[in-house]
């Protein structure tokens, strides 16, 4: 890998301009005002594959936006790694918290990447992390290196559910045939600190609309005598977590996998500063379900947040009126064996059962996802952990994530195959949020250390 490495460090500059360049490119999947921009992206990734040495690549139609496909079989008999990402990008908002606009993406230093970090919205999720893959494979490609078969499926509609890639699967079983896949959309405990995720969570996501009278009513003449839907949404939502701050939905942890002490002593392992992370958060404490570490809380552990509330009025000065209808929106993180379905069933059975008489009580479920975890014991993994020690001089931690990537579980069902999910971000990366960033020595070292996945992974499956 000495010549992929020194075409790396050649090609720096050239490699951040062109992230740069894709960056710009608003890819706001959930938003239809940008199509027009996710079209364009995925061109870009088709393009670039193609200029690299990409075969058969394809720019292939969904019912939503396309999958960018493209490959490179140098022998049948050699392994064949199926890289998978995601061009497409939440919304910038609320862009008024951006400090520079989030699609024109800058270089600054912060103090946890004083070597800079580029801020833009998808900088680490996840354009970043998979346009790392594409230079990696042009490094690969250049110097002659390329260890194994590769495939490349990165798609447009990841932050929207990724139905029509579960579509897409099922019906290219035979041209997404592989050994492993190998993804970078996930983080790492820390620079200094290497780690990769053994574990992702699932997803339910409802929304709930509660009606109160037919019509707003004024808060005078009716208040006190009718239910007012935001009074009764607060509550029913209140109910929702107990004292302990577990959940109350019953049958809601029933299949939920406890870890063994043995492994809870394991993950407690892992480096945590409580006061660092509330100081970075501006908390005095955190906060959440008794009997567990806050890095439980945050993995191992199912969760139901309100993601948003509205309803009544919210303009300037006083208006005194009872609103006829409350909204909110509410996901449900969820571990292994917790089932999408089952929960989002539950969860409406224990809504409806909890609305006082005189509502009316309208749940709609979402995309969801199941959860997913990886076994530190296949050849995937071993290589994984020997390119993160090879170019981190240090033996990655595995690490349990709290994010969702909800097509993890689907290609291990349709296509039989374990997920590697070697991540180069950082939490404090505002992923989702503004000021989104990613680190120079963050993109730098995921290009330096996906080659000697390949070459590990190589070595280990032919030996
Ligand atoms: N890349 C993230 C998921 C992620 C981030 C996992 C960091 C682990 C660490 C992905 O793009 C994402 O945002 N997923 C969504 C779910 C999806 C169904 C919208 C999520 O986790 O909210
Ligand atoms: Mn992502
Ligand atoms: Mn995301």
């Amino acid at each position: 890998m000495e010549a992929t490495q020194a075409y790396i460090a050649e090609n720096k500059e050239r490699f951040l301009n062109e992230l740069l360049d894709l960056l710009k490119i608003p890819s706001i999947s959930a938003d239809p005002a940008y199509s027009g921009d996710v079209h364009k992206t995925a061109e870009f990734i088709a393009d670039q594959l193609k200029k690299i040495g990409a075969e058969n690549v394809e720019i292939c139609q969904t019912a939503g936006y396309p999958i960018v496909y493209g490959d490179k079989i140098i022998d049948p008999s050699i392994p064949t790694v199926l890289v998978y990402g995601h061009y497409d990008v939440q919304p910038a908002d609320p862009i008024d918290l951006w400090t520079n606009p989030a699609f024109e993406p800058i270089v600054k230093n912060t103090e946890i990447h004083p070597d800079g970090a580029i801020f833009a919205r998808g900088a680490c999720d996840d354009k970043g992390q998979m346009y790392m893959h594409v230079k990696a494979f042009e490094a690969m490609m250049k110097t002659n290196e390329l260890p194994c078969n590769v495939k490349f499926m990165i798609e447009g509609e990841e932050e929207v559910g990724s139905e029509n890639l579960g579509i897409f699967v099922k019906n290219n079983h035979e041209r997404l045939s592989a050994d492993v896949i190998l993804v970078s959309d996930t983080g790492m405990i820390a620079n200094d600190v290497p780690s990769i995720t053994t574990g992702l969570r699932g997803l339910s996501y409802v929304e709930v609309e509660v009606t109160g009278p037919n019509r707003d009513l004024h808060s005078g003449l009716y208040g006190g005598c009718v239910a007012n839907p935001i009074n009764i949404l607060a509550k029913m939502v209140a109910s929702l977590h107990d004292e302990n701050n577990h959940i109350t939905i019953p049958g809601f942890y029933d299949k939920v996998v406890e870890l063994s002490d043995e492994e809870r002593a394991e993950m407690a392992k892992a480096p945590f500063s409580k006061e660092a992370y509330c100081k970075a958060l501006d908390m005095e404490d955190v906060y959440g379900e008794s009997g567990y570490s806050t890095l439980e809380r945050g993995s191992i552990r199912p969760t139901l947040d309100v993601n948003g509330i509205w309803g009544g009025y919210i303009g300037e000065g006083a208006k005194t009126v009872i609103a006829s209808k409350a909204y909110a929106k509410i996901s449900m993180r969820l571990v292994p064996d917790q089932d999408p379905e089952e929960i989002t069933k539950l969860f409406m059975d224990h809504f409806m059962s909890i609305a006082p008489t005189g509502t009316k009580v309208k749940v709609t479920p979402h995309h969801g996802g199941e959860p997913a975890v990886t076994p530190i014991d296949s050849d995937g993994y071993r290589a994984a952990s020997m390119a993160y020690e090879k170019t981190f001089g240090k033996k990655p931690i595995p690490m349990r994530s709290g994010g969702s990537i909800p097509i993890v579980a689907m290609f291990e069902k349709e296509l039989g195959l374990k997920t590697i999910l070697m991540g180069f971000g950082l939490d404090s990366d505002a992923i989702h949020s503004p000021d989104e960033h990613f680190g120079l020595f963050n993109y730098y070292r995921g290009i330096e250390t996906i080659p000697y996945f390949f070459s590990y992974y190589r070595e280990l499956l032919n030996s």
